[in-house]
């Protein structure tokens, strides 16, 4: 398995990571519905068996439930095994002092039964968004051996920056941002987030790399996602097809590469680290089917166009 490291933190991480999003949510995924702690546990088991060293959780998926079920499979399955754990704060009214954060930190290390992580991300820059605040209190996690490292998520270039620096003057290196990114969704590539990143040596951690699933070639406008991604994708289910219908022709290219791998060989092609949520052995497996290969600089830019082309 190829490695990276993360932003300019010693911390190595496998090329693509889990995402554990789906783990508990019963609002976007249905958990409970189709799939359930079993199925997310064998997720994780056939990742780990894969290479997979980086896995991204959050107090909020599930409600703490995510990190929970991370926690068992790491003791199950994790032991002896140096593996990063990724998790996040989120800030909100009422929520935003360096005391929350530390608790806050305190409370998933609790959930996950850890002493540490490998890195702590602020998940949103939410008003009144402070900065300085956020930024002594992860400079504390990091002396407090709480963290080893810390990042941030959805923040844009300016927020991305004046993180960059509040951290700088802590001497703390700003690991990552992590943010939607994928064929579909390219908004990173103009709006300055991924200039910056390469600018400053912070790691682009991609979510949703599958568009939450619709780059996996089961849905479109005849059957559109169930739950809050029905109404969240309405009004893109249209150009789907045609995007994955070109990265079919890519996939064949490739010995008969699945959709979902080719969305994900794309993220990796493009220097971002892909975080997929599974929420079954057979998408996980699925899932590690992109690695191990890379697409042509011209697949890239077939895709590219084949994105641009049906907006
Ligand atoms: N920082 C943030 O704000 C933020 C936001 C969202 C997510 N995240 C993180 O990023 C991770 C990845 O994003 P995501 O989970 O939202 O989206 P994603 O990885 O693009 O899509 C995951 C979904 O796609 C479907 N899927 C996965 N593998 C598949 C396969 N091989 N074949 C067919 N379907 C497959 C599953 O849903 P169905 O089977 O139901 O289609 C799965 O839940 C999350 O797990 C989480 O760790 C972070």
């Amino acid at each position: 398995m190829d490695t990276l490291r993360i932003g300019k933190t010693p911390i190595e991480v496998s090329v693509m990571g889990l995402g554990t999003g789906p783990w508990g949510n019963t609002s976007t995924w249905g958990f409970g519905d189709g799939y359930a702690e079993e199925d997310v546990k064998k997720a994780f088991k056939v990742s780990l068996d894969a290479g997979i060293t980086l896995f991204d959780t959050a107090e909020v998926y599930g409600d703490g439930v995510a990190e929970t079920i991370l926690g068992e499979v790491l003791r199950e399955y994790g032991a002896g095994r140096k593996l990063i754990v990724a998790t996040k704060f989120m800030p909100g009214e009422g929520r935003q002092s360096r005391k929350d954060i530390l608790e806050a930190l305190v409370s998933s290390l609790r959930r996950l039964g850890l002493n540490t992580i490998d890195l702590y991300q602020i998940h949103y820059p939410l008003p009144p968004s402070p900065v300085d605040t956020w930024a002594e209190a992860l400079k504390e996690a990091i002396d407090r051996g709480l963290t080893g490292a810390v990042g941030v998520s959805n923040f844009d270039e300016v927020e991305m920056r004046r993180m960059h620096e509040a951290l700088t003057r802590h001497g703390v290196p700003l690991a990552s941002n992590q943010v939607r990114y994928n064929v579909l969704f390219r908004e990173i590539e103009t709006n300055g987030v991924m200039a910056a990143c390469r600018e400053l040596g912070v790691t682009v951690i991609a979510w949703g790399p599958m568009a939450q699933g619709l780059l996996t070639g089961k849905y479109g406008p005849e059957n559109p996602p169930r739950l809050a991604r029905r109404e969240r994708y309405k009004d893109i289910l249209g150009r789907v097809p045609g995007v994955v219908a070109e990265m079919e022709r890519v996939g064949r290219a490739h010995g008969g590469k699945t959709p979902a791998q080719v969305a994900l060989n794309w993220v990796m092609a493009k220097g971002a680290i892909p975080i997929p949520g599974a929420k079954t052995a057979a998408q996980a497996l699925d899932n590690t089917g992109a690695l191990g290969w890379k697409m042509t600089c011209q697949e890239v830019a077939r895709l590219d166009e084949a994105s641009t082309g049906s907006a």
